[in-house]
């Protein structure tokens, strides 16, 4: 049985819902897939493929992204691994491909990640907080595509099964 890890860095929930959405369709594609908070993942051993996941803040890659990729670096430099960043309040990441912020273009590298793809991220309009508010009056709302990040899904789902494939 071929098993998939989905970690996500996520602060208000949406990254750790596309990781869901990523999740349900590995499962769909009939790998074991679990989906979990990267900072509360102690071992990546058990598992053929990670993707990894963290919301943008301020130009940031999550942080709990960037220490699982630093944590977990040398377990994963045996592994296939895929990288997706969520966070613009428009429909840029429809149009274009959007890429890595420079946290993620490093972690990329360090890990040999397959590809890295940029999701649009959700912010609700009634988010608290000074920046956050301040930012959902101008741009909330949510701008994640799901048939865009399960349509992503499939072609790590493919890859996965190459890979294995070819033992
Ligand atoms: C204070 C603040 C700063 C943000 N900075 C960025 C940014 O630099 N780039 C970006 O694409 N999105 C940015 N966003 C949008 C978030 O990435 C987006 O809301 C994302 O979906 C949040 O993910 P989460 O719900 O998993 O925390 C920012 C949002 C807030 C509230």
């Amino acid at each position: 049985m071929t098993r998939v890890l989905v970690a996500y860095g996520s602060k208000r929930g949406s990254t750790a819902e596309i990781a869901g959405w990523i999740g349900d369709t590995l499962r769909g594609q009939g790998f074991e897939t679990d989906v979990a908070d990267a900072a509360e993942v102690r071992d990546v051993t058990a598992y053929d493929a990670v993707v990894l996941g963290g919301a943008l803040y301020a130009g940031r890659w999550h942080k709990d992204a960037r220490r699982f990729a630093r944590r977990h670096a040398a377990a994963l430099s045996g592994r296939a691994v895929w990288l997706f960043s969520s966070g613009p309040l428009d429909r840029s990441a429809q149009e274009t491909e959007i890429p890595p912020v420079s946290q993620a273009a490093r972690a990329s590298a360090a890990l040999g990640a397959r590809e890295h793809r940029t999701f649009g991220g959700r912010l609700a309009r009634d988010a608290t907080g000074f920046l956050a508010s301040a930012i959902a009056e101008r741009t909330g709302g949510d701008y994640r595509d799901p048939d865009r990040v399960r349509a992503w899904a499939r072609q790590v789902a493919e890859q996965v099964a190459a890979n294995r494939a070819q033992g």
